[in-house]
């Protein structure tokens, strides 16, 4: 008797084994077989009572521990089943869950969100315009003279035969748009990539990413150009940096300035990363020249502004001091998993 006690019991656990994803009818199902009045165990309770008195109390319990072990195997399939669990037990609700490896953002993403950031703080909102674009956009509407030599097919990508339509060489063509499509005041931001027919290096490559900025309303002047680039490069660079504007020349601006940042590396003393000068250059601005609002369909004789463009590898090198410009673009996890803990 004990012996067909215990094969019933091996007989119920290999039919709950075998069920792939067992189901509450699967359930129900051995319940009834094992567990209901007519089912196996009641059966087992029917022989139980022509076991010899000497044996009862040890079949007794074992009946007993069958039958306590069946009900608790088919109440776990069926709670299992309701949760959608298999039997096997594939799913441990109670576990701590294992978490994947989190990816990390590119350094580039990273800086070019910190400038908006800061831009944003000062009332800009971002636009932006297409990579493949018109020689207007590109140059014309920007005041380059029609032998400008960034026109020359040396810098400029070309797009088939046609010289009207290229990739746009800097963001500055965003701000045409911004200017052809809304009327002052315009504070806008405009990253996006930009590619020049440059042989690819450490120091060069034939795409890169650049942020301009536009701001055009009545009364802008110079000197709002250098609280604004003053504000920025504190907030990218820290409280104590210093900016120096030294004059230049853009076609679309006038006058025309680059800026350095005093090396945020040394503090301005002097040492091999800005070559012993204490400053480190970072971008171009200047008041648009009125010409470019002109050709935009903005009257300068009532509006003014201020431009300015960066690029943000540039940005990102000064930052993290990224040494091949190569990286940014070759995918290497193991370089991109550096910027983990910048997030
Ligand atoms: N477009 C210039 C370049 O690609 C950068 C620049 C300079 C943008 C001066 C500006 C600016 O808006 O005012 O080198």
């Amino acid at each position: 008797m004990i012996s067909k006690i215990e094969q019933l019991e091996a007989e119920l656990k290999a039919e709950i084994a075998a069920l792939e994803s067992p189901t509450a009818a699967d359930a129900e199902a051995l319940r009834i077989k094992y567990l209901s009045k007519k089912g196996l165990v009641s059966a087992l309770m029917e022989e139980f009572r022509s076991v010899p008195a000497e044996q009862k109390r040890a079949v007794g319990q074992a009946i007993n521990a069958l039958k306590t072990t069946a009900t608790q195997a088919i109440n776990d399939l069926k709670e299992a089943a309701e949760c959608g669990i298999g039997a096997s037990g594939g799913l441990d609700l109670t576990r701590t869950a294992s978490f994947a490896p989190m990816g990390t953002r590119h350094p580039l993403s990273l800086v070019r969100e910190e400038i908006i950031d800061i831009f944003r703080r000062l009332g800009f909102s971002v636009a932006e315009g297409p990579e493949i674009e018109d020689d207007w956009h590109v140059f014309e509407s920007l005041n380059f003279a029609a032998d400008h030599p960034a026109r020359d097919m040396q810098d400029t990508f070309f797009i088939g035969r046609n010289p009207e339509v290229l990739l746009r060489t800097h963001t500055s063509s965003v701000q045409t748009r911004a200017m052809m499509a809304s009327k002052p005041p315009i504070r806008i931001i405009c990253p996006g990539r930009v590619y020049r027919n440059e042989a690819i290096s450490a120091r060069a490559h034939c795409f890169f990413h650049q942020v301009e900025a536009l701001y055009v309303d009545k009364n802008v002047t110079f000197a709002d150009l250098r609280q604004t680039l003053l504000y920025f490069a504190q907030e990218m660079f820290g409280p104590k940096t210093e900016i120096r504007l030294r004059p230049s020349y853009f076609p679309f601006t006038e006058p025309s300035a680059e800026m350095d940042i005093s090396c945020h590396l040394c503090g301005g003393k002097g040492c091999s990363f800005c070559k012993g000068t204490g400053w480190v250059e970072i971008l171009g601005c200047g008041m648009v020249d009125p010409n470019v609002l002109k050709s935009c369909g903005i009257d300068p004789e009532e509006y003014s502004g201020f431009a300015l463009g960066m690029g943000i590898e540039r940005i990102t090198n000064l930052k993290y001091q990224v040494k091949d410009l190569r990286m940014f673009s070759e995918n290497d996890v193991r370089f991109l998993r550096e910027f983990t803990a910048a997030h």
